[in-house]
């Protein structure tokens, strides 16, 4: 049954003060991917911890779709590619990594219920038959053997980044992996360590870049591929 364009709009703000208002109708082309894709990753989940502790946690705020397709478009992600989302979060990478074409797309993160949200995400979305896998648990416990492109919007502190990163390096040893790992780090406050990792080479930046109708916070991202293939 056709419906008429009032109550198309009425159907639109119902769904809209469901929940995330604000920030939906402030970033609306964000709003439309979610709706295309079959899914709900508008959300904030707070972190723990701050700069100087280990365990420090960011909170869940998810990048704007625009400057996620850039940085999957800039990183060169396609069929080849098993991209993990270290603090996926609701799972707004994952899903546009998967879109891009990627072969395989994993979504780690630390806070369950953003998981399990992730998963109903996954069941609703359009794209339910593709390989995707979400995982609750922290990303120091994560196997990176055979992921090619890691993706990070400042997930966590420096500390735990180094860990991460130095379990990345063993898992591709152990896992005999010959293919290069590339790296793309959203706000990248702890840049130096990957700096200094010793098997990572800096392969450029993308600016922040202006987004208009949209109030979504926009960071550099840097960008490496490893050497130790
Ligand atoms: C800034 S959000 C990034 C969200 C998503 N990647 C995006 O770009 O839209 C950071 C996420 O990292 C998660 N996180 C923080 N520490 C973590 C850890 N040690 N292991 C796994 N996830 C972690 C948080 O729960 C949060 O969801």
């Amino acid at each position: 049954m056709l419906r008429s364009p009032s109550e198309r709009g009425r159907t639109l703000l119902a769904g809209l003060r469901n929940r995330n208002l604000t920030a939906r109708v402030r970033q609306p082309v964000d709003e439309l991917w979610d709706r295309y894709l079959g899914v709900h990753t508008f959300g904030h989940y707070p972190g723990s911890g701050g700069p100087g502790d280990r365990e420090w946690y960011l909170h869940y705020i998810p990048s704007s779709y625009r400057d996620v397709f850039a940085v999957l478009d800039r990183g060169g992600v396609g069929p080849d590619d098993i991209v993990t989302d270290l603090g996926c979060g609701l799972g707004r990478v994952v899903f546009a990594a998967s879109y891009r074409g990627a072969a395989r797309v994993e979504g780690v993160d630390l806070i369950p219920s953003l998981v399990d949200s992730a998963k109903a995400n996954l069941a609703s979305s359009r794209l339910k038959h593709r390989d995707i896998r979400f995982h609750a648990r922290n990303a120091l416990d994560h196997h990176l053997g055979d992921t090619t492109f890691l993706y990070l919007f400042h997930p966590f502190g420096p500390e735990i980044l180094g860990e991460v990163m130095e379990k990345a390096r063993d898992d591709r040893r152990s896992a005999g992996i010959r293919r290069p790992l590339r790296i793309a780090y959203v706000n990248p406050v702890g840049e130096s360590v990957l700096n200094e990792a010793g098997w990572l080479r800096p392969d450029g930046d993308m600016p922040p870049r202006r987004e208009h109708f949209s109030s979504a916070l926009h960071y550099r991202t840097a960008f490496w591929e490893s050497t130790d293939v």
